[in-house]
């Protein structure tokens, strides 16, 4: 570098350019935490108070009523503003108060508006009041580990992805223990109400702790939170309370955006398959909501497989007076055969790549998964109530794990689950690859939850796809379709009469655009017998080059690129709709707390209307409780929501499978939601299958067909 056009270090550090490189704000997040979220109406009012809504009723599980019987008997309330307060009124809601707040499980984007809603609506009825955040999920309730949420604090995180302000963490306050200490550390701080952002589990988890402290008049409030969209609440009759936990969105664009970007490389380059998995522990909601988004070539939906149904297999047991239950559901192996069609299809008309969506939690909706992890569930559970050690601790290398399994098998350890485990499972489990099964033994988390984002799904599927396609092609099954006019250069500008040799080369002259090399050819030996046959060639003739790049043309290479869309989007900071979604959330939280509410869960009807038309309200968690099976046994947990097959948005991406799958020569029809955009009118705002399922299941007939 010439002398005089070195700049001086310290000269350097003062450009501007320099400056903006280096700090760590920049216009973006300048813009996300000046912006300001719209408000509900009725939180512009004076204050508010809550109206009873007596039209969603539910049906109560007998547990949950011996449980938790002291919230059981709450009702939907619906969040109501007025100008004019009784005194009494007021002055319950202005009262100072003391208010914790905790974040639970996976972070979720907008939570730390949930937050900035809470505390502006409290600081507004009573500057005096305080709210502290209980640090690194429930341990900070338990261990007592919290800090005062200043103003400065909320401001610099409102808008923004994460849970980093005061951090998560996925403990269950799960036996009486950690009851007792959290219901010392909220007497200890003088609260009046302890707010729970979390998922099903935590959301189980607010119910216990409103039970446990309505005695001490603490207040327990639970907020939607999980980028699975697994919280979907109806009442008895249907009617929808919550159609979208809050977090959904962003990691659902977010991974859109990456996936759609994958669609435009994959369509350029044309070599691979990506294969990509995305979040969601069970349910597909995600993978779903990236369908709609995406138009990817195949996406699979868990609770599809699961619905399926092989009628060839009943019809044949039918005939033989049997039933056959396997027929119920899809097999790994079928389902990778579903997946070798898919490819093998596109391939014949020139498509050898293409993107395939993969939720994370597929396989919990495969038959024989199922099983085993409902099996493998009992027998941890079984082991770690009866030993001391727990059972990873005891075996923790997976040899270990499977000489457990094999001596349950050969009734050598008499534990209470050796007839869990027979023969044939020991059997199938063996057959399966060494990751896999360390997978399928892994750590179940706090909750009691099989742990899939640490298994590799991808791999399990892509495994017995490779070889699959393997058989195919050596059947002369899978091979890429030649477009005729490229045959027709080719063999021209080599001197040859395409024409002449057409019906030698393909199965499908002259009756397609792309042509399809002849089954029975599947090597240059066979090529060129069948040139030979047919007289186009001497024994000892070479095979003419155009013919032989024809046929290279057409042997498929399948090369793949996996991914993981989770962690990443997880992180993404929150679409204008979740930024609004949650701060109303927030103010929602307050309105329960003001008017003493306890046991609701904050929530938002009509998401999928025009803001004007969102209205606040709590919805009780107790009678949403039903019984459950976790490490083994039966436990009251708020229910999942999965991907409901009847609904429109699942309905939709059936319908338009075969076209966005474009197994045909015209073009792929993959779509561009674009990054999340924060500013701008042009950013969809709310999610496709929040709009789509609002639609009713009225608006298309059973068994419509597919698009044109
Ligand atoms: P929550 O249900 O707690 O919101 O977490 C959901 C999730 O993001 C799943 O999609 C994923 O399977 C899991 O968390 C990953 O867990 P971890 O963060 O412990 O690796």
């Amino acid at each position: 570098m010439p002398e005089n056009t070195t700049v001086r270090l310290d000269k350097l550090f003062d450009h501007p350019a320099v400056i903006d490189a280096v700090a760590d704000e920049n216009l973006e997040l300048k813009e996300r935490v000046a912006y300001r979220p719209p408000v509900c109406e009725v939180f512009n009012r004076t204050c508010t108070t809550l109206q009873t809504e007596p039209q969603y009723q539910f049906e109560i599980d007998k547990e949950a009523r011996r449980q938790l019987s002291h919230i059981i008997g709450n009702t939907v309330q619906r969040v109501a503003g007025t100008d004019d307060p009784d005194e009494a009124v007021r002055a319950g809601y202005t009262k100072a108060r003391n208010i914790g707040i905790v974040f639970s499980g996976g972070p979720a984007p907008g939570g730390h508006n949930v937050i900035a809603g809470l505390f502006d609506a409290a600081k507004k009825a009573n500057p005096a009041t305080r709210v502290f955040g209980f640090l690194m999920g429930p341990d900070g309730i338990i261990d007592a580990d919290y800090m005062e949420l200043t103003a400065p604090l909320v401001d610099r995180y409102r808008n923004v992805g994460g849970f980093t302000m005061i951090r998560t963490g996925r403990t269950k306050i799960d036996n009486q223990k950690k009851m007792s200490l959290s219901r010392e550390t909220c007497k200890r701080l003088d609260l009046d109400a302890l707010v729970v952002v979390g998922g099903d589990d935590s959301n189980t988890n607010a119910a216990f702790l409103a039970q446990e402290m309505f005695n001490d008049d603490i207040q327990v409030i639970g907020v939607p939170k999980t980028i699975d969209g697994d919280i979907q609440v109806r009442d008895a009759c249907g009617q929808v309370l919550c159609a979208m936990s809050f977090g959904f969105h962003t990691a659902a664009r977010a991974f859109s955006q990456a996936i759609a970007n994958l669609c435009t490389d994959s369509s350029s380059d044309v070599k691979y398959w990506h294969v990509c998995k995305v979040m969601g522990r069970v349910a597909s909601h995600l993978a779903l909501e990236v369908a709609l988004q995406t138009h990817a070539n195949m996406t699979l939906v868990g609770e599809d497989l699961a619905d399926y149904v092989d009628y060839d297999r009943l019809e044949k047991a039918e005939k033989d007076g049997q039933v056959d239950y396997t027929a119920y559901g899809m097999t790994l192996r079928h389902l990778s055969r579903v997946i070798c069609d898919a490819i093998m299809d596109r391939a014949a008309v020139g498509k050898n790549y293409g993107v395939l969506v993969v939720p994370e939690g597929v396989l919990e909706f495969i038959n024989e998964i199922q099983v085993f992890i409902i099996k493998l569930n009992t027998i941890i559970g079984n082991y770690n109530k009866v030993h001391d050690r727990d059972f990873h601790t005891a075996f923790p290398a997976l040899d270990d794990k499977l000489e457990y399994l094999r001596r349950l098998v050969r009734g050598i350890r008499k534990d209470v689950s050796y007839n869990v485990w027979n023969a044939r499972d020991d059997e199938l489990f063996n057959d399966i690859p060494e990751f896999f099964q360390e997978g399928l033994l892994t750590e179940r988390d706090s909750h009691g939850n099989f742990q899939f984002s640490q298994v590799e799904t991808e791999k399990v599927l892509l495994d017995l796809v490779k070889d699959y396609l393997g058989i195919l092609k050596e059947k002369g099954r899978y091979k890429i379709g030649i477009e005729e006019g490229q045959y027709a250069k080719i063999m021209q500008t080599g001197g040859l009469d395409p024409e002449m040799y057409g019906p030698i080369l393909f199965d499908n002259w002259k009756q397609a655009r792309y042509l399809m090399i002849k089954k029975m050819i599947i090597s240059k030996k066979t090529l060129k017998a069948a040139l030979v046959k047919d007289g186009f060639l001497g024994e000892e003739d070479a095979i003419p080059a155009p013919i032989e790049k024809i046929y290279e043309l057409s042997v498929p290479k399948f090369k793949t690129q996996t991914h993981f869309y989770g962690y990443d989007g997880r992180g993404s900071d929150p679409t204008r709709f979740d930024c609004i979604y949650t701060y109303n959330l927030g103010r929602t939280v307050f309105s329960l707390i003001a008017n003493g509410a306890t046991g609701q869960m904050a929530a938002i009807l009509n998401l999928e209307q025009d803001f004007h038309n969102w209205r606040p309200i709590g919805i009780p968690i107790a009678p949403l409780m039903h019984l459950e099976e976790r490490k083994g046994r039966l436990e009251l947990v708020l229910e999942k929501s999965i991907v409901d097959v009847n609904a429109p948005a699942f309905r939709v991406v059936k319908a338009f499978r075969e076209k966005w799958l474009a197994a045909s020569p015209d073009g792929d029809h993959y779509r561009h939601p674009g990054p999340i955009r924060f500013t701008g009118t042009s950013e969809e705002d709310r999610p496709i299958t929040l709009l789509l399922n609002a639609l009713g299941g009225h608006m298309c007939a059973p068994g419509e067909s597919g698009p044109a």
